[in-house]
């Protein structure tokens, strides 16, 4: 088996790669440098499984197995969603729980019924793109934000946002609340479309391993 190629790994940095690797160490798989806090290190090898780990952007993890560069990829399910990339969608690991959301404050409640033309920011473009026009029909101005965009409705940029609400608590110090709910999320994995081809078993083997922990 030695010449078993690498299976290359994309994780979204941050709360959720950490998780991802919690969960590898559940099935005995460890990566002791990625524990390196001050290490400016990119890719991780587990050589045993011949595994290898990189952490890149959120958004860039289906463009990496999309592509191939990356055979598998942990994202959340609003940036699987957002990029609508060509990936086979295989586990829903569990955790990473939140929800994607219209929020504004209760007076944009009416502007929602009736259908008015309103604006919305977010930093999901495609996602309100498509529940406004494909689910509500319903003609909307959307502005795409970077980020905090709940100062959006605060400082009259726009009437709503749609965005990811996990506690709620960013909300509720601002004076918003969810107006509509759009979709339920949590961390997905997903797999390049040819390396499913070439390496079912492997892959399969580690769906299996993970759904068992992950539950
Ligand atoms: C996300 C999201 C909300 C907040 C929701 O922002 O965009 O602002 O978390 O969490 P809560 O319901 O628990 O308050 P993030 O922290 O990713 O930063 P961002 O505003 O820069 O996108």
């Amino acid at each position: 088996m030695s010449e078993e190629r690498y299976l290359t790994f994309a994780l979204a940095k941050g709360r959720l790669a950490n998780k991802t690797m919690e969960l590898f160490e559940k099935i005995g798989i460890t990566c002791e440098e990625m524990n390196d806090k001050d290490s400016r290190k990119l890719i991780f090898v587990n050589e045993e499984r011949k595994f290898k780990f990189f952490l890149s952007k959120g958004p860039d993890v289906p463009t990496y197995v999309e592509y191939g560069a990356a055979d598998i990829g942990v994202a959340g399910s609003d940036i699987i969603m957002e990029e609508n990339r060509r990936a086979y969608e295989v586990l829903d690991l569990g955790y990473g729980k939140c929800r994607m959301c219209v929020c504004g404050p209760q007076s944009a409640k009416e502007l929602l019924k009736h259908h008015e033309m309103i604006r919305v920011a977010s930093k999901y473009p495609n996602i309100a793109k498509d529940y406004f026009y494909n689910k509500k029909h319903q003609t909307v101005d959307i502005i795409k934000l970077n980020g905090s965009v709940e100062l959006g409705p605060i400082v009259g940029l726009s009437d709503v946002i749609v965005d990811i609400v996990e506690t709620g608590s960013t909300l509720r110090e601002n004076g918003l609340e969810v107006l509509e709910e759009i979709a339920p999320l949590s961390a997905r994995m997903i797999v390049n479309q040819v390396s499913m081809q070439m390496q079912p078993e492997r892959i399969k083997k580690l769906i299996m391993e993970l759904r068992k922990v992950s539950r």
